[in-house]
């Protein structure tokens, strides 16, 4: 059936991959993607999307009432999965103002068009850090969807608020609303500032691999597509008003991530420089998928290391896509955050 699916944060990392997905998925639909091109949005990752007559670009900033509107008023769209956020928790810590913004303001602007438009459906794309950490100890404790929501960081705080109101949304004023909660994703288009793109341009170019702490800290990582097959499958058999936790059961520390992109670019496991803590650092993300895969039939296709070397291979097969971006205002973020520290 024919669908206008409006994906904001589109030309972002998750989101850029989702339009991708969708294209190919679903040839009856047409996809919108609205974005307002941070320092994290990127349009030459829609590059191939735009020559799709299904695909349209929209600059647009999710906070800006009058504009987001007009955009609904164009394409009315059936659904809406928002994507669009400040994502990186070490720029939160620094600067939360626009986390609260964007995260918990956009969201409520979109909700409210969905509303006033007529949409079917909004699909809130949020994250595990909202439910905070467990302990490294523990490996038999999981996050479940009725995990307590106990945000760490400025940027899981702005996410849970968003979740909290996207909730609130729907019981009052009957919002046909899914939340989906994922764990780490990696693969092509992640902008260069996290963890495994950033380890694997400092590897090529020989310089200091900044681990935080002892590099103990645990995460679960997926691989974008199957976290893209996820939130196109709660869309199709999601049910209104509930939540699905997105996750592969694969835990790794980030040391042994680090160790594993040294093997891969040959470099030097000398350049490993264990750096100054992040403040109020999460201990250990694990999802448990059990509800995910039970009702709507959801497994991860991509094992790990078939999907590290995907995306490696993408990073150094697609240079000209992130040298453009490490050398423009990126060394000036990365001369901030890491200056003190390497
Ligand atoms: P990203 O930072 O790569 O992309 C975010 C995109 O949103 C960018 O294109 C940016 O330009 C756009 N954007 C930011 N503020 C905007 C605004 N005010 N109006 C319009 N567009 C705006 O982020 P990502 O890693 O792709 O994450 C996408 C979503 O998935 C986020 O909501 C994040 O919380 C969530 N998430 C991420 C992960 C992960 O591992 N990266 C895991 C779970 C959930
Ligand atoms: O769990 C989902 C979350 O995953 C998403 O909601 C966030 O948007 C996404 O950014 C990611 O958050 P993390 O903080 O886990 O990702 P990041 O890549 O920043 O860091 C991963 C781990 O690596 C974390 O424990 C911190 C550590 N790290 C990170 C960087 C950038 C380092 O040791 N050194 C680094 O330079």
């Amino acid at each position: 059936m024919k669908k206008t699916v409006l994906v904001t944060g589109g030309a972002g990392f998750i989101g850029g991959n989702f339009v991708y997905y969708m294209l190919g998925a679903h040839p009856d639909y047409d996809i919108v993607c609205v974005d307002s091109l941070t320092y994290a949005g990127n349009l030459s990752t829609l590059k191939k999307a735009k020559e799709s007559a299904r695909f349209a670009f929209e600059k647009a900033d999710i906070r800006d009432r009058g504009t987001i509107n007009g955009i609904f008023e164009k394409y009315r769209p059936n659904v809406v999965v928002n994507f669009a956020a400040e994502s990186h928790v070490d720029r939160s810590i620094k600067n939360p103002e626009v986390f609260l913004t964007t995260n918990i303001l956009g969201t409520q602007v979109l909700m409210d068009a969905c509303i006033a438009y007529g949409a079917e459906r909004f699909h809130q794309v949020s994250t595990d850090e909202v439910y905070g950490d467990l302990p490294l100890d523990r490996p038999d404790m999981f996050f479940t969807e009725k995990t307590p929501l106990k945000a760490s960081s400025p940027y899981s705080a702005s996410k849970a608020s968003a979740d909290l109101l996207v909730m609130a949304y729907h019981r009052t004023y009957g919002l046909n609303a899914t939340i989906s909660r994922c764990s780490n994703n990696y693969g092509p288009y992640q902008f260069p500032e996290k963890l495994i793109p950033l380890m694997f341009i400092n590897a090529g170019e020989g310089k200091p691999l900044p681990v935080y702490g002892k590099g103990e800290n645990v995460r679960d990582w997926l691989y974008v597509e199957d976290h893209c097959a996820a939130i196109d499958l709660i869309l199709e058999n999601g049910k209104n008003g509930e939540v699905y936790n997105v996750g592969g059961h694969n835990e790794m520390r980030n040391i042994d991530i680090v160790r594993l992109i040294c093997k891969y670019t040959g470099a030097s496991e000398t350049l490993i420089k264990f750096v100054t803590d992040r403040k109020g650092h999460d201990l250990r993300y694990a999802i448990d998928p059990e509800k995910i895969k039970r009702e709507l039939g959801w497994t991860p296709r991509t094992k790990f290391a078939d999907g590290l070397k995907k995306t490696l291979d993408w990073y150094r097969e697609n240079e000209s896509w992130w040298k453009e971006i490490v050398s423009g205002e990126y060394k000036n973020y990365y001369a901030k955050m890491y200056g003190d520290k390497v």
